[in-house]
């Protein structure tokens, strides 16, 4: 089969490789239908993810079609069309019996693309297949599932859920890309008043309104923390999400959000933040952090089966997955492209 292989920092090849082997009996094989590309594939390749090796076939979210099952697989059959999730789950560990699946001690956790073969391929492996799959709706497109491997259930847990957004409140999204955008769209679900997105891109400060923020803020024209106290009468917002990833914003957010209020990191860092004690000890606000345990996945599904979830607007280019290096190279100039995701098919 072909796939797009990592080899080192900065180099990447779509290439023939052996097809993958049911290697346990709980191992599924499935043909990928349609895939995309995540900000984390990016990070990967400029070396930011150690852990990747040379040879490594990237990708993490992707819709297939069951090829083949081990002995031990029970609900997921031949032929069946499954949305293949960025988190594995051996479903019998302590964090798995908690739904904690990112943290997974039995072999899963985050794996694809990761410290095994991806989904950025004709074929891929998934462990564990009956736990780390989810079946195919009716009526749901592939695109739209596509966007429930990894960014809307990161965004909803990592951000809205652990940000405990309510009614009425403001909340500011630091960081416009997939996932602010993702987090803007699920942070809709619990009637905020408020939602600012602030970024340093205005194509994705459009994008942002077109999502639903109701205040868009260029933080290299305008200051946030002026637009926030305006709004809130001098007091901070509700609930503050990092969704860039690196020390200034996640200090951005600590700094924008109210006495009693939520901070939600969502960003990956790779370089230490302060966190400005001194100002924050008198404060009451609760701050968190993670790694998407997937555990809403069925939950968003059927918030799209029942059209309260609109996830159709994310993918801004398509292609065929033979053309995956043209789609790395458009996903990654996204400020000059104005990409979003990209969708990859099999038949395109
Ligand atoms: N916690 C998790 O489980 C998890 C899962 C997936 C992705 N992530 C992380 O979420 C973060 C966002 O992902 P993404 O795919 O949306 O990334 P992205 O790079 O597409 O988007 C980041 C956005 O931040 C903006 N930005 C950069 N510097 C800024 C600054 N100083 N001030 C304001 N905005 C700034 C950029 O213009 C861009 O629009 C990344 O760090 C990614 O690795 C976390
Ligand atoms: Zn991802
Ligand atoms: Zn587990």
């Amino acid at each position: 089969m072909r796939a797009l292989v990592y080899h080192g920092p900065g180099n990447k090849v779509w290439e023939e490789v052996p097809d993958p082997v049911l290697q346990a009996d709980t191992d599924a094989i499935i043909r990928v239908d349609a895939v995309t590309i995540c900000g984390t594939d990016l990070h990967i390749l400029k070396g930011d993810v150690p852990t990747v090796t040379d040879g490594r076939v990237l990708g993490h979210e992707a819709i297939g079609t069951v090829q083949e099952v081990g002995t031990a697989v029970k609900n997921v059959k031949v032929g069946d069309r499954v949305l293949i999730s960025c988190i594995t789950a051996c479903g019998a560990c302590r964090y798995c019996r908690e739904g904690s699946y990112g943290q997974c001690l039995g072999g899963g956790g985050w794996i694809l693309g990761h410290r095994i073969d991806g989904t950025q391929a004709e074929l891929v492996r998934v462990p564990f297949a009956d736990t780390s799959t989810h079946p195919m709706p009716a009526g749901v497109s592939d695109e739209e599932m596509l966007m429930l491997a990894d960014i809307v259930p990161t965004s909803y847990e990592v951000g809205v859920l652990n940000g405990t957004v309510r009614p009425g409140d403001v909340v500011v999204i630091v960081g416009a890309g997939p996932i602010g955008l993702a987090a803007i769209t699920t942070s809709r679900l619990f009637s905020p008043s408020h939602i600012v997105a602030v970024d340093l891109a205005d194509s994705r400060l459009d994008a942002a309104k077109l999502f639903g923020a109701d205040v868009v803020v260029n933080s290299g024209v305008s200051d946030p923390m002026e637009v926030v106290a305006d709004l809130t009468g001098g007091l901070g917002a509700d609930v503050t999400m990092e969704a860039v990833g690196i020390p200034a914003t996640f200090e951005l957010a600590t700094r924008m959000v109210r006495p009693g209020g939520h901070v939600a990191n969502i960003g990956v860092h790779g370089a230490p933040a302060t966190l400005h004690l001194e100002d924050l000890w008198i404060k009451n606000v609760t701050i968190t952090t993670g790694l998407v345990d997937t555990y809403s996945t069925p939950t968003l599904i059927r918030l799209i089966t029942g059209g309260q979830l609109d996830t159709t607007r994310f993918v801004t280019h398509r292609f065929g997955l033979g053309d995956i290096m043209d789609a790395y190279d458009v996903f990654g100039r996204a400020a000059d492209t104005g990409a979003l995701k990209v969708a990859l098919t099999r038949s395109a």
